[in-house]
């Protein structure tokens, strides 16, 4: 029997999942199930958003994306838009101090020209200020796939690109030089990709759980990264002669 103990264990993902995404749902319903402001659960999310880094760190992942504020989320009420502005400017100053001596590289991908100038401003210095570190953490702000694919196509167009390759708009997206997600781990129970790393996500396995954000944890991660594990990944093509009568989707 398994012990409690080995299902914390963090599993050994080196050399199978490089790049591993989070979208990070249930922070409302976390809340109101609590009689809370909407808000309450997003700074309850923020909490897990933060042991993300510890939890991962052992696995030997080096690539973690976060969907934290989508092109969609802009229509909201205005408080809660608020709530998210000052929970990523906290993460910023506070982050900002341990970031370089964790060797943590933080990027924000996104239309952040819709952000107020002087989040901006801290995004790029933080951006900066970390550039050389071995753990890459993106954070998906005023972000949408749809957009972040016109906005590379439109980039080609102002260089004078004719023929295009996947390689071209690979290399445009907010995420050129950064490996595919191997995993998307959606939870909060729904099962869309909702406009998260369209592009990118073209082969990545997918995890659901009913879990609200909030409440997700060290074990219910690695027990996700475990079944992950276990699953074979063909790419669109096949792995073994017993394959061979399948569509390779
Ligand atoms: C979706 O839950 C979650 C968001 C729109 C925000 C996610 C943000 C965080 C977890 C905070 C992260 C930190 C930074 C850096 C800002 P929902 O509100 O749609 O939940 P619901 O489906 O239960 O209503």
């Amino acid at each position: 029997m398994k012990s409690l103990f080995s299902a914390a264990q963090p599993p050994s993902c080196e050399g199978r999942l490089s790049h591993i995404a989070f979208i990070m749902d249930g922070n409302g319903r976390w809340a109101q199930r609590r009689h809370l402001p909407r808000k309450a659960g997003h700074a309850r999310g923020a909490e897990t958003f933060r042991n993300l880094l510890d939890w991962l760190e052992p696995t030997g992942i080096r690539y973690a994306t976060v969907y934290a504020f989508s092109t969609e989320n802009w229509r909201r009420p205005p408080d809660e838009v608020e709530a998210l502005m000052q929970l990523l400017s906290r993460y910023i100053d506070t982050f900002g101090k341990t970031a370089v001596e964790r060797n943590v590289s933080l990027r924000f991908i996104g239309n952040t020209e819709l952000l107020p100038v002087d989040l901006q401003e801290k995004m790029r210095a933080l951006e900066a200020q970390t550039e050389s570190g071995t753990f890459v953490l993106q954070v998906a702000f005023s972000y949408g796939g749809r957009a972040e694919i016109v906005h590379a196509v439109n980039d080609l167009i102002a260089s004078g690109a004719g023929i295009v390759t996947e390689g071209d708009i690979s290399a445009h997206l907010f995420t050129a030089g950064i490996p595919d997600p191997d995993l998307v781990v959606r939870t909060g129970g729904e099962y869309r990709t909702s406009n998260f790393l369209l592009w990118q996500s073209a082969y990545a396995e997918y995890a659901f759980t009913d879990t609200l954000w909030p409440d997700l944890t060290r074990r219910e991660l690695y027990a996700i990264l475990r079944d992950f594990l276990h699953r074979r990944r063909r790419f669109g093509g096949v792995t073994d002669a017993s394959d061979n009568a399948s569509d390779g989707k």
